[in-house]
């Protein structure tokens, strides 16, 4: 494909350094070999994550200039409010700083020692959250998903037949279904599979949760791939989605364009309640919610920049553009395309370390020796047994890097598979109870 143009012009720039080889080994030792502890300045092209780290709109910037910083009342909320409001359609959204506060909430209103939540695979941070009171966890994939290399347009799907066995044998208490699938690959959830597990839910009077991080990702690639939608807005497809839930939060880390900021929306009066009681407890009263009048402007204007497709298309075309490359190289990736993340499967290509030395955690040590590239593991490392792939995620932040970063990181794949048989695998030397991959230690363990 063609590299897709930049519908931006850049006003504001930030230099960015490549340390030499020696610095890099000397930085991966000090950092016992876990990529969360380099420090930013040190990485080249950063695609840990393209949560909060985007570049912010010049209409962003200019709402912060306006923000109330008031703890009641503040107009940034109220603004922020309505466009939560426009945006999903749901009444009387609580805000909160990040998704997982939002999770927390959840786990706390909804769940128990033994609950169980079937998902279409839940983020790692729902996951610990929902692990903490007791839940027990279904991820229930489409078998679709299996095959990485088909062109099955939504992988992201969850798997309706065995939803529906579970909610049969009346061992779910809550669904909650990821938009787009970000632990499956970063694939899109077509619109009919969420309208057809929303009936199922309600069939068996079982409440569905979206986790909207992505909703906007995803109702673009609900467009272009699913026919029926083609004549669809994106706000329309965003909208109808919405209207198949009980109730939403969203990391505006994402989706929200904003570089902090979340909310939870619910039906039920009742439920919204409990929610406000603890989020006053936890994370501040219900007009800000642990933000900042700042973080609401930028989030509400966030939100609605989400939706332009011109924006949408630079984003989805990166992604492809990134996939497509390194495909190229010989690595395994995750097929087709999806949203804000390449997703390299690395099992066959490194065959030669077991899983439980952490194949991808040694392709994410090696990119970054080679190239100051910071990408991160989902695999192993990340979901111990759980762990359906050996994924290496490069997630690429929303507006910020240009073609030649994308090149840098091809070239460093290049030169990697070259030298695949000379990568070694990891084993953990210190590990915390819950989320181990952000503060593991580890050495290699050739
Ligand atoms: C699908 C999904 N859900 C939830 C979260 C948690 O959001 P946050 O990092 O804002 O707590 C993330 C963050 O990456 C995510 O990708």
């Amino acid at each position: 494909m063609r590299y897709p143009i930049e519908p931006f012009r850049i006003k504001v720039v930030e230099p960015i350094e490549l340390p030499t080889l020696e610095e890099r080994e000397r930085l991966l030792k000090d950092a016992k070999y876990n990529i969360f502890k380099i420090p930013s300045q040190k990485v080249f092209v950063d695609l840990l994550t393209d949560s909060g780290t985007g570049a912010l709109s010049q209409r962003q910037w200019a709402a912060m200039m306006e923000a109330d910083e008031s703890y009641a009342g503040s107009r940034s909320w109220f603004r922020l409010k309505k466009a939560i409001e426009n945006f999903t359609g749901y009444e009387d959204p609580i805000p909160v700083h990040q998704g997982r506060a939002a999770e927390k909430l959840i786990a706390s209103i909804f769940l128990h020692e033994g609950a169980g939540v079937a998902s279409n695979t839940l983020f790692d941070t729902t996951r610990g959250n929902f692990l903490s009171v007791g839940a027990r966890i279904y991820d229930l994939p489409t078998p679709e998903a299996n095959d990485l290399s088909s062109d099955y347009p939504f992988k992201g799907n969850v798997d309706l037949n065995r939803l529906g066995e579970l909610l049969k044998e009346n061992r779910i208490k809550l669904i909650v279904m990821v938009l787009t699938n970000n632990t499956g690959g970063g694939q899109p959830v077509d619109l009919d599979n969420l309208k057809e597990a929303y009936a199922l839910a309600q069939k068996y009077g079982v409440p569905l949760i979206i986790d909207a991080c992505r909703i906007s990702e995803n109702a673009f690639f609900v467009k272009r791939r699913n026919p029926k939608y083609a004549n669809w807005s994106l706000r329309e497809i965003v909208l109808e989605s919405f209207r198949h839930s009980d109730g939403a939060f969203m990391s505006g880390k994402k989706d929200g364009l904003s570089n902090m900021g979340g909310f939870l929306v619910l039906r039920d009066e009742k439920k919204r309640m409990r929610a406000k009681e603890l989020l006053i407890l936890w994370e501040g009263f219900i007009h800000y919610g642990g933000l900042s009048g700042r973080d609401m402007e930028s989030f509400a204007v966030g939100l609605e920049e989400s939706l332009d497709e011109t924006y949408l298309e630079h984003r989805t075309g990166q992604v492809a553009y990134l996939t497509e490359r390194i495909k190229e190289i010989g690595w395994n990736v995750m097929w087709p395309p999806g949203g804000h993340a390449v997703y390299v499967e690395v099992r066959d290509t490194l065959q030669h370390i077991p899983r439980e030395k952490f194949p991808a955690h040694s392709l994410v040590v090696e990119l970054y020796r080679r190239g100051a590239v910071r990408t991160v593991e989902v695999g192993s490392l990340m979901f111990k047994e759980a762990a359906r792939y050996e994924f290496v995620r490069f997630a690429i932040p929303r507006r910020m890097y240009t073609r030649s970063h994308l090149d840098h990181v091809i070239d460093v794949m290049g030169e990697i598979y070259d030298d695949r048989v000379s990568l070694v695998g990891y084993r953990i030397t210190y590990e915390p109870p819950y989320l181990r991959h952000f503060l593991a230690e580890l050495e290699p363990a050739p």
